[in-house]
């Protein structure tokens, strides 16, 4: 059986179509900061953020699946309440090395992609040493600014892609 070019691009076309979820649901991951433990926290639920104590409410600092789409991973949370640190990874093994260390697994926020697929943006990974702070953004510039500071925070490269930068509730997205 012959097949033409143009068949097998469209069949190219549509697998590739097919891997990326039309049309998601997408939620806010907002984002809280606790000055006196030096610790930023991410969570889905607004409320869990706004009855954690010391937390200053920071907004929606990414978009995250509330269920597994297309080629989407769990984004794990982890805890340590002797460092007084928030921890969030895709990477098992860095998980369990973690919770090796005394990190406690809590409910995952939602899913997300390990590579830069379907639109996907990252979500840049930096850590302070200096008070043991896991900090997160989609914004390269508040990125810059965290490594450059008074107080540097280190680069730890990408820790996922999300599918939008800082959402907005009850925006439609599609
Ligand atoms: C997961 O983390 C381990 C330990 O840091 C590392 O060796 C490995 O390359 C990571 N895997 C991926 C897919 O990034």
């Amino acid at each position: 059986m012959k097949y033409s070019i143009a068949a097998l691009l469209t069949v190219v076309a549509s697998v590739t179509a097919q891997s990326c979820p039309s049309c998601p649901t997408i939620i806010p991951l907002y984002r809280g900061e606790n000055d006196q433990i030096t610790d930023h926290f991410y969570t889905a639920s607004a409320t869990e953020l706004s009855t954690s104590a010391g937390y200053l409410f920071e907004g929606a600092a990414a978009g995250i699946f509330p269920t597994q789409v297309g080629a989407s991973v769990p984004l794990f949370r982890l805890f340590n309440s002797a460092l007084g640190d928030h921890f969030y990874t895709t990477n098992t093994t860095e998980r369990n090395a973690a919770v090796a260390d005394g990190y406690v697994l809590e409910d995952s926020p939602g899913f997300v992609y390990t590579s830069q697929i379907c639109a996907s943006v990252p979500l840049y990974r930096l850590f302070l040493v200096d008070g043991t702070d896991h900090f997160y953004t989609t914004s390269a510039s508040e990125r810059a600014r965290a490594l450059t500071g008074d107080f540097p925070y280190t680069d730890q490269g990408i820790a996922a892609y999300v599918p939008v930068s800082g959402v907005i509730e009850g925006t439609t997205l599609c």
